[in-house]
């Protein structure tokens, strides 16, 4: 084999290795492999070229070239199995994932001020006996006023107080939870001890203390022994429940025509303690809401023999009540839904 020949595969050879040993990752391996091994790499070029040689040296200059093959090809398979790991390493590290790392919390609701304390009127009046039941907020005239007692030429029927869905006077959104009253007898017998929770809806205009929607707390009692005293009895306990146990209750006159007597109830500032502030507007008494042994008309118009049964029925304003605990001045925030608002009242209950 001519020396020229036999020097040109030395260079090559010692060319091919260092460049092999500076392939530091698995890109620059398959640079060096396409180089030198592939289609038109230096050596296949080489050994493709052998036919133009002058014959004697072809044998020793093609043995030459395929014992390099060998030799670069068994060096790559040692170096691509190194670099081809160190590959998988760096990338297992840069796509790891730290399951020591805490997750992201989510953001977890909280129940409504009006919802809390609804759940807690709930369980107080459990506890007295009473069972809490819902109804229908779109309601008939006939439940909302005619088993009321409430005459077609009451106030309360003029169109400026209701909010008519259909019908003009003949299905309303419930002006007040008082309508179960009715359904609730008509479905049970005696006796009957229920509160009904809910929204009520009047065609009012708004202020600090009023709401075109709210919500109200109904209460209804119906035995054959059931007074007055009852009555005072379960609202001075809801008191105590609501507010501790130094508040004190007030009953005054009043009127609604499904009760007699009728009375307003309020119970002394929690606040200020009944010395007068900006929630009880100075009186030192906060109205809670109406109440009254039940009207014999109202019993005898679900069949109840009002000459057997009597009853006291209460409607509670449940914002009220809320401001009262907690010193909430304007009933417009309860349904503003401004979240800077409801978040104080996380977990308040
Ligand atoms: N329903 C009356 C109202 O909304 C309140 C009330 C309920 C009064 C029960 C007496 C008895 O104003």
């Amino acid at each position: 084999m001519a020396t020229s020949v036999q020097h040109d595969l030395e260079e090559l050879r010692t060319r091919a290795l260092a460049d092999l040993a500076d392939a530091v990752d698995a890109p620059a391996g398959e640079i060096w492999e396409k180089t030198y091994l592939g289609p038109k790499g230096e050596l296949t070029l080489f050994l493709r070229g052998l036919g133009a040689l002058p014959a004697d040296e072809r044998p020793t200059a093609g043995r030459a070239g395929n014992a390099l093959k060998r030799e670069l090809e068994a060096a790559w398979d040692s170096r691509h199995r190194i670099l081809a790991a160190a590959d998988l390493d760096q990338h297992l590290a840069a796509d790891a994932v730290d399951v020591t790392l805490p997750g992201r919390p989510p953001t977890i609701g909280a129940a409504h001020p009006v919802s809390q304390m609804i759940d807690e009127l709930s369980e107080i009046f459990a506890l007295l006996g009473f069972q809490t039941v819902f109804g229908p907020e779109v309601e008939t005239a006939h439940y909302n006023f005619d088993l009321l007692n409430i005459p077609a030429d009451h106030p309360a029927r003029d169109v400026w107080d209701t909010i008519h869905v259909d019908l003009p006077g003949e299905i309303v959104m419930r002006t007040h939870t008082s309508p179960m009253q009715a359904r609730v007898m008509e479905q049970t017998e005696p006796p009957v001890r229920v509160v009904v929770p809910g929204r009520v809806y009047r065609y009012e205009a708004q202020d600090a203390s009023h709401e075109w929607m709210f919500h109200q707390l109904e209460g209804l009692a119906v035995d054959r022994t059931i007074t007055m005293a009852d009555l005072k009895g379960v609202l001075a306990e809801l008191a105590r429940q609501l507010f501790g146990p130094n508040r004190r209750i007030r009953f005054r006159c009043d009127f609604f025509p499904f009760v007699e007597p009728g009375v307003d109830f309020a119970v002394d500032c929690a606040i200020c303690g009944g010395k007068g502030c900006r929630v009880c507007k100075q009186t030192g008494w906060l109205e809670m809401g109406g109440a009254g042994m039940v009207h014999p008309k109202v019993l005898a118009g679900v069949g109840y023999d009002p000459a057997v049964y009597t009853g006291f029925a209460f409607g509670l304003g449940i914002e009220r009540m809320t401001m009262m605990r907690t010193g909430v001045d304007d009933v417009r925030a309860f349904a503003g839904n401004d979240l800077r608002f409801l978040r104080q009242f996380a977990g308040f209950a």
